[in-house]
């Protein structure tokens, strides 16, 4: 394993700026996707099962992503020929679990010199020195990195894992709120801390209008599904 320092972009921080060549095209990111979410993801290599049960598995949930104003972006330290071919071989060739005639609308960055995968910490030399791993960082309209998640590269994503994420982010950025584990929209949210003990005791009393508070620390209200869906769906 390489002994460098390696700097990895962390929660919080700005999404690192680049120009790329992909299969759409040149893009400027994240520049040109301002006013979106953007969900940018490395796979290890083109022509790989893993990889494009992934790749079918996205693409046949893009619409899904669209609706929450979210762009995919993928890349692997492949060429863009490979890319190219490995696309149409998915579109042309490939069925698997009731997908077929899938098409990759979304680019795919080719990035040989790994730049791209080394900025963003995708290039994992104690997994591989030659594939970028399964990185996925989910990036805000600020182009602000909200969620990082790896994979080694043996293990496909989940792929309703990252839209309940992504559904996550927006509700808690919507409603002001956190949400608790395994959440899903329609399930209780987590409200702030009170910030006062006048508060804290209303909440505890069970005076504070749809909010009930298991402890002094840990309150949750209802939101419904459809109140959750219809405001991340028009937030654009
Ligand atoms: C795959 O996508 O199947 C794969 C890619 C690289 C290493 C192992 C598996």
């Amino acid at each position: 394993m390489e002994n460098t320092q390696i700097s990895m972009p962390r929660i919080g921080d700005k999404a690192p700026a680049f120009k790329a060549v992909t299969t759409q095209g040149e893009i400027d990111f994240p520049a040109q996707y301002a006013g979106n979410w953007i969900i940018l993801f490395s796979h290890p290599a083109d022509f790989t099962p893993v990889c494009t049960s992934e790749f079918m598995t996205f693409a046949s949930m893009e619409d899904k992503f669209s609706e929450l104003n979210c762009k995919l972006v993928g890349l692997s330290v492949d060429g863009l020929y490979s890319h190219i071919a490995w696309l149409r071989t998915i579109k042309d060739k490939i069925e698997y679990k009731g997908m077929k005639n899938v098409e990759v609308k979304f680019p795919l960055i080719e990035d040989i010199t790994m730049e791209v995968a080394k900025m963003y910490g995708m290039m994992q030399p104690g997994e591989s020195s030659t594939k970028a791993v399964r990185a996925v960082f989910v990036i805000d309209p600020k182009g602000i990195i909200r969620t990082i998640i790896y994979y080694p590269l043996s293990m496909g994503r989940n792929f309703d894992e990252l839209l309940r994420v992504l559904q996550a982010l927006q509700a808690a950025d919507a409603f002001a709120c956190a949400t608790p584990a395994d959440w899903r929209p329609g399930d209780d949210v987590i409200v702030p801390p009170a910030g006062s003990c006048g508060v804290a005791k209303d909440r505890m009393d069970g005076k504070e209008a749809g909010v009930t508070c298991h402890d002094w620390f840990f309150c949750t209200r209802k939101i419904t599904k459809e109140k959750v869906l219809d405001t991340i769906k028009k937030k654009k």
